[in-house]
């Protein structure tokens, strides 16, 4: 039976059961103590905690599941045997305060003997110490004692939430295998192997470990379909599976390589890592350095080092996403929809790591014959990470096959001393800054209208973290005035650039005008030396100056289209205005649609094309707020605001740079919508000529 069979009779066994059937959530769970889908239970959490409504008493699925970081994890056993995997499919049925135990042990039992045709002497069962209304159901229905088992018969999404005892079910592969019955000490050995868990979800764990009973008690159940099918398929590695079988014939085709005895983990792994890394960039997690993005890149530095073994170089997964396509694409259509996202994505991911791959492998092996015990310095570990790209369980992976160790705690100490390094390098300046408090304010009222020539005292030099009386050409220092021009990063709004000049000459390239406190702090090198008390003129970069402003007025059109196309409920929760782009993060429940994207991005065009005039204007807080203005939720303001208003569309209180007609944005495109945390979405989006 394949894999396309088993998915189709599984559901339709539940189908003539009375459960509604639902297609595969997300791999990017809406829970934001899960760093990814682990069960087919996580969608349905709210749920079973009873703060959401149930849309049918009985439901049941196929659900996509990735255990690679966090609470379940099994990245680390992915090769070695033939069980694990990082990405697996969950077949599942539940019931949400409809059917409890006896009901669910008896229609998992017809499922596995009547239907799926198990023979009932190999299937042996467990349930929760505590758990006597299980043992005595399965009793009944079964005549089979259970076996009673404490921590591997409860179960939990997560360290909070709902959990209960559970019962498994176990299928014996025979004698000839090695290993013992579930709970005793050799359970590992692969003859017995647990296809199917039952939950019953009674109880809610809050953050102190504390048990109290949900308002309906429910039924969570969760069946591996990998396993499932090296039962049905007769062979006992899951890899041996038709599905595995092809996507390994797949690997042999790009990389010219036959498996054998010696080099199968490796396709193993590879197999295992385009799943994981192939859905997860479907379902739109992007490699990065946090969080799941980290999850993924890590799978997917794996995947190519397990390449390289094999004698392959370069792009690989990309290679060989059509053949997942051509596997699974039927059951998850959303493979295909995305293909020419994904396969960039992973190339791009890969062409980056290929050569730091060849590097660092180059510096390994130079280092091994230095080691005098079997263990790796943590400062090379960290070196491979820090210059290689290599996540440390890469180099501990692929040191495991050599016998040999990395020292982790030198690791974590180089990590520490870094981090440490970095937040005296970004932070520690504004902390200096603001314990000059002998430093008046700077006064930048000129900011929102620049004059060609203003006059401005040096009153401070900061220079490698210490504040000096004079500095030479080509330190990097940071400079205080009595007066200036500069816009200093402030509400979201990115600073400006420009240059101090003296008698028409640059003194100083500012690259960025940073703010502490109410003092307007200029960063950037010096092109002449430079004296406290020197006279200079500062001068932005207009040009970059009216991208910003661009920007931040197609912000308060976007936050007004949001509210129109979307509800008026939409609230910011942030934002980072810079240079023709944006960032703006609001409060939504869900991930919006294609269609409203389009039409929020229409809407702020149409205004763009009638180029309205928008006015800057001040006035006391009071009339600001009879005229409507929005102001940012818990944002504090002074009695006198600054509001701005576009055309009829917008109006709202703001301190930033803006321009003074819609028109001047010429153009904006959104470029992405995701999720950054429960309830809070972000959008990105370009105007001006990047959008163009
Ligand atoms: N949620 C249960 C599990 O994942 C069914 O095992």
């Amino acid at each position: 039976m394949t894999y396309n069979d088993i998915r189709k009779q599984f559901l339709q066994y539940f189908e003539s059961h009375g459960h509604k059937i639902v297609p595969s959530a997300s791999l990017i769970p809406n829970d934001p103590t899960l760093l990814f889908t682990v069960a087919g239970m996580v969608p349905w959490k709210g749920i079973l905690q009873g703060t959401e409504p149930a849309f049918a008493p009985r439901v049941a699925d196929v659900q996509k599941c990735i255990r690679a970081g966090g609470k379940h994890n099994d990245l680390d056993e992915v090769g070695y045997d033939g069980r694990h995997h990082t990405f697996f499919e969950m077949l599942g049925n539940w019931s949400f305060g409809d059917y409890f135990k006896e009901e669910a042990i008896t229609m998992s039992w017809e499922l596995l003997t009547r239907v799926f045709g198990l023979d009932p002497n190999r299937i042996i069962v467990t349930t929760h110490i505590s758990d006597d209304e299980a043992t005595a159901i399965w009793k009944k229905v079964t005549g089979k004692d259970a076996i009673r088992l404490d921590k591997d018969n409860w179960w939990s999404a997560g360290d909070t939430g709902p959990c209960g005892p559970c019962t498994e079910m176990h299928y014996d592969f025979g004698p000839d295998l090695p290993g013992g019955l579930p709970g005793s000490a050799n359970e590992d050995g692969g003859r017995y192997v647990e296809i199917w868990n039952d939950v019953f979800m009674q109880y809610d764990r809050d953050a102190n470990g504390v048990l109290s009973p949900l308002p309906k008690q429910n039924v969570d159940t969760g069946a591996g379909l990998e396993r499932f099918a090296s039962i049905m398929q007769n062979v006992h590695d899951n890899y041996d599976t038709d599905l595995f079988v092809n996507l390994i014939h797949a690997i042999e085709s790009v990389t010219g390589v036959k498996r054998n005895a010696e080099n199968i983990p490796s396709f193993k792994v590879i197999a295992d890592h385009l799943r994981a890394v192939g859905f997860a960039v479907a379902d739109g997690v992007i490699p990065s350095n946090t969080d799941r993005g980290y999850v993924i890149r890590r799978i997917l530095r794996r995947a190519m080092r397990h390449g390289q073994m094999l004698g392959h170089k370069g792009a690989l997964l990309s290679e060989l996403y059509p053949a997942l396509i051509t596997e699974m694409g039927e059951t998850y259509p959303e493979l295909a929809r995305e293909q020419s996202h994904v396969v960039d994505i992973i190339r791009n991911e890969e062409n980056a790591f290929s050569d730091m791959l060849q590097n660092g492998m180059k510096l390994l092996d130079s280092e091994l014959p230095k080691l005098n015990n079997k263990t790796l310095p943590g400062n090379v570990a960290f070196k491979l990470f820090d210059t290689y790209g290599f996540p440390l369980d890469l180099t501990q992976m692929i040191l495991r096959d050599k016998g040999l160790d990395v020292d982790v705690a030198g690791f974590e100490k180089c990590m520490a001393e870094q981090k440490e390094r970095s937040r005296a390098d970004t932070k520690g300046t504004k902390v200096l800054w603001e314990s000059q408090e002998q430093l008046p304010a700077t006064d930048d009222t000129a900011k929102y209208a620049p004059v060609d020539n203003m006059e401005s005292t040096v009153l401070a030099i900061l220079r490698n973290g210490e504040f000096v009386q004079a500095a030479q050409a080509g330190d990097n220092v940071e400079v205080a005035l009595d007066k200036t021009v500069f816009y200093g990063t402030q509400g979201g709004q990115v600073g400006d650039r420009g240059e101090l000049r003296r008698n028409g000459a640059t003194v100083m390239n500012v690259a960025e005008a940073a703010r502490a406190n109410n003092i307007v702090i200029h960063k950037g090198i010096l092109d002449r030396e430079l004296w406290v008390g020197d006279m200079v003129t500062p001068v932005i970069n207009t040009a970059v100056r009216q991208q910003t402003a661009r920007a931040h007025t197609a912000t308060h059109l976007l936050q007004a289209a949001l509210r129109k196309v979307l509800n008026t409920d939409v609230e910011q929760r942030g934002s980072k205005v810079s240079p023709d782009s944006v960032r703006f993060d609001f409060s939504f429940g869900r991930a919006m649609t294609d269609d409203e994207k389009a039409a929020v991005e229409k809407l702020i065009n149409e205004w763009i094309a009638a180029d309205m005039p928008v006015a800057h204007e001040e006035m006391d807080i009071e009339s600001a707020k009879a005229r409507g203005a929005m102001a940012l939720f818990g944002e504090k303001y002074g009695d006198i605001v600054k509001v701005i208003t576009a055309g009829d569309v917008s109006c709202e209180l703001c301190g930033g740079t803006h321009i003074y007609h819609t028109g001047e944005i010429i153009k904006a495109e959104i470029n992405k919508e995701k999720s950054i945390s429960s309830g809070i979405r972000r959008i990105t989006m370009f105007v001006g000529t990047l959008a163009e």
